[in-house]
């Protein structure tokens, strides 16, 4: 990943809140229903889940991060950062086992010797230092509420702590501590316990279903009933149903459709991390041929759900956000290109930066997080960029009318290609205000509405718009496995591919590592050509200035630098 530059952040900062106001358009219906793949509100628009999972689970059974900053700015914080909704995690026993339900949270942390999150407590939130556990579980919920962040209730595990392995005896219905009446007791209590609270949009009945036991058999009679179950008590909720093999596993749904009494609430679930490949598949593999063959596994097992026309929630992915992992980084280059092309509903693992306690670990600090070990500050404003590009809906019912055209999508930086109107020249920029691309049969990208097309100059120089659209250089084959090179041929018939480099300028370069090398990264070349229909957002993000009557709009322009152009519409 690249550094962080300094001015982005700061345009970051700068545009976010006023951005979110007019682009999030505030999701104020409730509840959610479906529509084929979609899910959407009471008018039918597309609401689109953007989630950060907060987990709530681990031995104290208290959201953590509540020991290092005050709830509502934490609540604040999830919003500024264009989340819209949370998967917040419980454990099983927090509801059914008296012994536990009956702590306080004070009680809670000092059981286990946490003294110092006793006093991370009372210094943050002390109006929650003495509340049961469970209440202070509906305050977070309410606090979120508060914050118009929409909230999913996940079935973590039963036994509080960290999830999941196969011989952890919470995997399955009939293990040592998932027992199906008390599963459903304790589904049931918490659906009664949220019906008709705002901004409570779903409960993941649970999660990651795995181990010996487990069978497709036992998945039907036990999810069904349980689906039944929440929906009696809570007939608001999305009901969410995760797969086998830690939920990435939906195969079995080829063959037979769940059936359940009521319509327009079903939705699946998936898990993605690099490891679900394998140990390190993404380092050890050339990535265009890993990227192929872990997108086609991913559409067999889950994807495929989509086109049957249910909506598919990715309700967990996400790494390393240091960067340094290797492994790591290639999986999220090829996963945002599928995130963007799909369109899919998600949550990200995770937003904690530090744990009070997991597996033993007092203060672990958590490298997947969005924020750093104090809760404080972003862990890296660039990943924060990549997913913004997935935050925003591109597609589906109430986008827009107008007919779907292309984007062209950089994965490994989440940026579009745009085009400066007077210059004609091409950068990177934020895929919310892209250009309008026509891919045509022939393989000619144009600029929708005009003669221009995109065009190859020579090795290492930027790619520009050209009208001779017929010329060698203006058709873009997608090649490699990943089909996520676009090569053309340059006059002297040498092939280069579109690329990106290090102060993101759009060119074209020789094509890389296509197959066969493992050490070698193609994440700069690599593109995705995605539907979009949505209305560009310059027109809305236009500020006006006190002291101009014109209108100045601000773009976030090359990933590095504030444009001021003016405009007079
Ligand atoms: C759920 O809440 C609604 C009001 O929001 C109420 O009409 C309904 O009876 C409640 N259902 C149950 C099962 O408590
Ligand atoms: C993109 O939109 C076009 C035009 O509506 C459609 O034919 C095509 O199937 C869409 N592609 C994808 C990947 O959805």
């Amino acid at each position: 990943m690249k550094k962080p530059s300094a001015l982005l952040v700061l345009a970051f900062l700068i545009l976010t809140p006023n951005v979110l106001l007019v682009l999030q358009r505030p999701v104020t219906a409730r509840p959610l229903y479906t529509n084929s793949r979609w899910i959407v509100d009471e008018s039918g628009q597309r609401v689109k889940l953007a989630c950060v999972n907060w987990v709530s689970h681990l031995e104290p059974m208290v959201a953590e991060g509540l020991t290092k900053q005050p709830l509502d700015v934490i609540s604040k914080r999830i919003i500024s950062m264009g989340f819209n909704c949370v998967r917040l995690t419980w454990p099983l026993f927090m509801v059914t086992d008296d012994s536990l339900s009956s702590l306080s949270v004070r009680q809670s942390f000092e059981r286990l010797g946490l003294f110092d999150s006793v006093a991370g407590i009372e210094l943050n939130n002390p109006d929650l230092l003495d509340l049961p556990i469970i209440q202070a579980y509906q305050v977070v919920v309410s606090n979120l509420a508060d914050n118009s962040v929409m909230v999913i209730l996940d079935n973590h595990l039963s036994k509080p702590g960290w999830c999941c392995s196969n011989s952890d005896d919470n995997g399955f219905f009939g293990d040592r501590y998932f027992d199906p009446d008390l599963w459903l007791k304790g589904l049931t209590t918490i659906a009664t316990m949220f019906n008709g609270t705002n901004k409570v949009v779903g409960m993941s009945l649970r999660n990651e279903l795995r181990g010996r036991k487990q069978n497709a058999k036992d998945w039907y009679r036990y999810m069904q009933g349980a689906a039944e179950a929440v929906h009696k008590a809570n007939p608001d909720v999305l009901v969410i149903l995760s797969g086998l093999n830690y939920d990435l596993d939906l195969t079995f749904l080829h063959k037979r459709q769940v059936k359940l009494s009521f319509e327009k609430k079903l939705v699946f679930e998936v898990h993605w991390y690099s490891f679900s490949d394998g140990g390190d598949a993404w380092s050890r593999g050339n990535p265009n041929e890993v990227c192929a063959r872990v997108v086609k596994n991913m559409m067999r097992n889950a994807g495929f759900l989509l086109k049957q026309g249910w909506p598919l929630f990715v309700s967990e992915f996400g790494g390393d956000q240091r960067g340094t992992n290797v492994n790591d980084n290639r999986y999220f280059d090829c996963f945002f290109g599928v995130a963007v092309e799909l369109d899919w509903d998600w949550a990200l693992w995770t937003l904690v930066g530090s744990y009070d306690l997991r597996e033993g670990v007092v203060g672990m600090e958590e490298f997947y997080g969005m924020l750093d070990w104090g809760w404080t500050g972003i862990r890296n404003s660039n990943f924060l960029q990549r997913l913004s590009t997935i935050q925003i809906p591109l597609q589906g019912p109430g986008v827009s009318n107008l007919m779907p055209y292309k984007i062209i999508l950089h994965t490994s930086t989440g940026l579009c290609v745009h085009r400066n109107p007077i210059t004609k020249s091409l950068s990177l920029g934020s895929c919310a205000e892209s250009e309008a691309w026509d891919y045509t049969p022939e393989k000619i990208l144009m600029v929708k509405g005009t003669y221009d097309c995109l065009q190859a100059d020579g090795v290492g120089k930027p790619a520009k718009l050209g009208s001779l659209c017929t010329d060698t250089n203006s058709k873009w084959e997608p090649i490699s496995d990943s089909k996520m090179h676009f090569s053309t041929k340059l006059f002297n018939r040498r092939t280069v591919c579109l690329d990106v480099d290090s102060n993101n300028a759009f060119l074209t370069n020789p094509c890389k590592c296509l197959s066969g090398d493992h050490l070698c990264n193609p994440g700069s070349q690599w593109f995705k050509i995605v539907n979009s229909t949505r209305i560009r957002s310059s027109t809305t993000a236009r500020l006006r200035l006190p002291s101009d009557k014109d209108q100045v709009q601000l773009q976030i322009s090359n990933g590095a630098h504030i444009e001021e152009g003016r405009s007079s519409q």
